[in-house]
């Protein structure tokens, strides 16, 4: 399945992942600038905070428990379509998915 991410800046980098993948590691493994992912995944930072495209917002869904309070911790705006990008599983259903980047993770 492939994913967009688009940096602040407008730069687009489309990359190919597996289902059963998250969209940070995603982003980590294909150095895709703009994601952190400091804590591993864990939902112990903010640092892979991104903007689901509004496209996307329904088939990606809502924050789970726990990941609003975390992303009060986010360096930028937060958005309604924010979301902590290792929170989002890729399904075969996001083939194609688009995350908009924040200007910065720190
Ligand atoms: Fe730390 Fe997502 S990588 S909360």
């Amino acid at each position: 399945v492939k994913i967009t991410y688009i940096a602040a800046d407008g730069t687009d980098t489309t990359v190919e992942t597996q289902v059963g993948n998250n969209v940070m590691h995603t982003a980590l493994s294909n150095n895709v600038a703009g994601i952190v992912g400091e804590c591993g995944g864990a939902m112990m930072c903010a640092t892979c905070h991104c903007y689901v495209d509004e496209a996307w917002a329904d088939k990606v869904g809502a924050q789970i428990d726990g990941e609003e309070d975390m992303l009060e911790c986010a360096a930028a705006d937060i958005r309604p379509t924010s979301r902590l990008s290792c929170q989002i599983k890729i399904t075969p259903e996001l083939d194609g998915l688009v995350v908009h980047l924040p200007e910065s993770q720190e």
